[in-house]
């Protein structure tokens, strides 16, 4: 490690500079303690934290922050701490997602308008990750990821019991009449029992998991629990990384590459993840203007096996994940399929990295010639129903139900979903197809995880867990079902789903990627006539983004926020 950077540090423009504006730069800072040589030339580490009690998953990151702090004291670097917007996934309204851009928004700027020359991304809960990562990536600094770490198996009367996933089977049960209510309360207390994230393989840790598959994280960072010794190890090492990483100049853009992205989408295969991580996948690479496309998820990843045997779409929790190898391990057994080049923030290659992994329990981790499913990467779908995509996760959906052709029960908005479904004259059986409209990006503003809606207590009693369910929603990673998603263009774009109506017959074949309204071209254009867009938010920014979001197969990003700004500030602040 050399001590002179390769490219003079953008710090030295704030704290390098004389006069009066040189004084009010270090002044103030001054105030905190900092003694002069900090403002010497080392690099100065901006660490961005998403800790707030009303994101409880990230609630130990005051914590993790101090570790990383005594990592880049220790390698000559001087770390300053700031707040960037949390958005915690089971409290917002009406949904965490409607903010991914916005916090995206405050993370750039935060990083672009201070004097600093690496930085730190503290994240965890669902959302906070790609909100972190995409603002950053538009500003390209080097830049590494420390995730919070999921919490400990949750555990309800001597039985494994897996965040959202838990919660979703559950009430599925008290709805049919087999767990009671108390019961279910008691179990409220048995899930999360520490601090850390969804420790099902859910959208959380499905991010942190590709946070590490695409080399912006050291090894192990996926699975280490949030509680763990380790994680703080992992923290302490960050720190004493992202000053090396500012000496050699290896910026985000550097490692976060097309072949990056190819790693990430097989390895969202093999560990069964979560469908969220196409929308953030894309929407991240459009901030680095890497070429990736919906299609891309299905070509390069979808036959490839999944090999982790975790909830949703198997049976462990993080935690027996990270005693079985973790990330490291599932990625040298598809190492065949890697683009073992590929850098990462460590300053070796992914395939050096995971040369050696070891891998405890293949129970946990399959082998490549045993997997827990074969050919369970997201499959994109097609038709009149979709013509710009939709997507279906068959690791967590019903065999027998991957090619169905069924009838419509049609939803028109969530509220029309919620007043209609306990309700025992609906028309349904176990062969209908439920269809969900206007709960995309624009018509439910923010795309908010209802895609698996419950299923009427009328099928629960007989035994009935799975239908085939159509929305322009999204689903959360740790639900399951035989659930197509993000139909592009939505309902609310004037997409083909706002025609749908009750008893029109829809095809679904995933084998042959197609989904088929069964209705005359001449009958959907007489229904289009008298389709009419509802309303839109009238202030603020839900009307920003209702104007300027993007459809879910460009990932929901903002339209004006597709690229970077870079790291450069020409003006002084006075
Ligand atoms: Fe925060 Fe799942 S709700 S990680």
């Amino acid at each position: 490690m050399s001590d002179s950077p390769k490219k003079p540090l953008r710090s030295r423009q704030w704290f390098g500079a004389g006069g009066k504006q040189g004084f009010y730069y270090r002044s103030w800072l001054k105030g905190l303690g900092a003694p002069n040589d900090m403002f010497d030339g080392r690099p100065v580490i901006g660490i961005c934290n998403t800790w707030s009690e009303l994101t409880p998953c990230n609630s130990s990151f005051r914590d993790l922050a101090e570790h990383v702090k005594r990592g880049v004291y220790e390698a000559g670097g001087f770390p300053l701490e700031c707040p960037v917007m949390s958005l915690g996934e089971t409290q917002m309204r009406p949904t965490a997602m409607l903010f991914r851009n916005l916090a995206s928004m405050d993370v750039e700027e935060s990083i672009r308008a201070n004097p600093v020359d690496g930085v730190v991304l503290l994240m965890g809960c669902d959302k906070t990750t790609p909100s972190l990562l995409m603002g950053a990536a538009s500003v390209d600094l080097p830049t590494i990821g420390v995730s919070g770490g999921p919490a400990l198996s949750g555990n309800w009367r001597g039985k494994p019991l897996g965040s959202g996933t838990g919660v979703i089977e559950m009430s599925e049960m008290v709805r049919a009449g087999t767990l009671t209510q108390a019961e279910f309360t008691e179990a409220e207390a048995c899930m999360q029992r520490s601090r850390g994230t969804c420790m099902t393989m859910g959208t959380a840790s499905t991010m942190a998991s590709l946070v590490e598959a695409l080399g912006m994280a050291l090894p192990e960072n996926a699975a280490i629990p949030a509680v763990d010794s380790r994680r703080m190890r992992l923290a302490h090492l960050s720190g004493r990384r992202i000053v090396e990483m500012v000496r050699e100049d290896l910026s985000m853009s550097k490692i976060l590459t097309r072949e990056a992205f190819e790693n990430a989408i097989r390895a969202n295969a093999a560990i069964g993840g979560s469908t969220n991580a196409v929308i953030h996948l894309l929407a991240l690479a459009g901030r680095l203007g890497v070429p990736l496309t919906l299609d891309d998820w299905d070509r390069i990843g979808s036959n490839l096996p999944c090999l982790v045997n975790l909830k949703p779409s198997g049976q462990y929790l993080m935690e027996d994940f990270y005693y079985a190898g973790g990330l490291p391990a599932v990625l040298r057994e598809i190492a065949t399929h890697l683009h073992l080049g590929a850098m990462t923030v460590n300053g070796r290659t992914l395939g050096e990295n995971i040369a050696e992994a070891p891998c405890w329990n293949r129970d946990v981790i399959r082998p490549l010639a045993e997997p827990l499913m074969a050919s369970a990467g997201i499959a994109v779908l097609r038709g009149n129903l979709a013509p710009d995509g939709a997507v279906i996760k068959p690791s967590a959906a019903s065999p027998h139900l991957l090619k169905h052709r069924g009838r419509a029960v049609v939803f028109e908005d969530i509220e029309d979903f919620k007043a209609r479904i306990d309700d025992e004259t609906l028309d349904i059986d176990d062969t209908s197809v439920m269809v969900l409209k206007n709960c995309g990006p624009r018509g439910y503003p923010g795309m908010p995880e209802v895609g698996n809606m419950p299923l009427p207590p009328k099928l629960l009693r007989r035994g009935i867990t799975d239908v085939v369910r159509i929305s322009d929603g999204r689903m959360s990673g740790t639900a399951y079902g035989t659930v197509v998603l993000h139909v592009s263009p939505e309902a609310a774009a004037g997409g083909p789903l706002a025609l749908v109506r009750e008893g029109d017959f829809i095809e679904l074949d995933v084998a042959g990627r197609r989904l088929h309204l069964d209705v005359s071209q001449e009958e959907l254009t007489r229904r289009r006539a008298s389709w009419k867009a509802p309303a839109a938010p009238s202030r603020g920014y839900a009307r920003q983004y209702v104007e300027h979001v993007q459809q879910a197969h460009q990932g929901a990003d903002m339209d004006f926020l597709v690229g970077g700004s870079g790291d450069q500030v020409d003006r002084d602040s006075h």
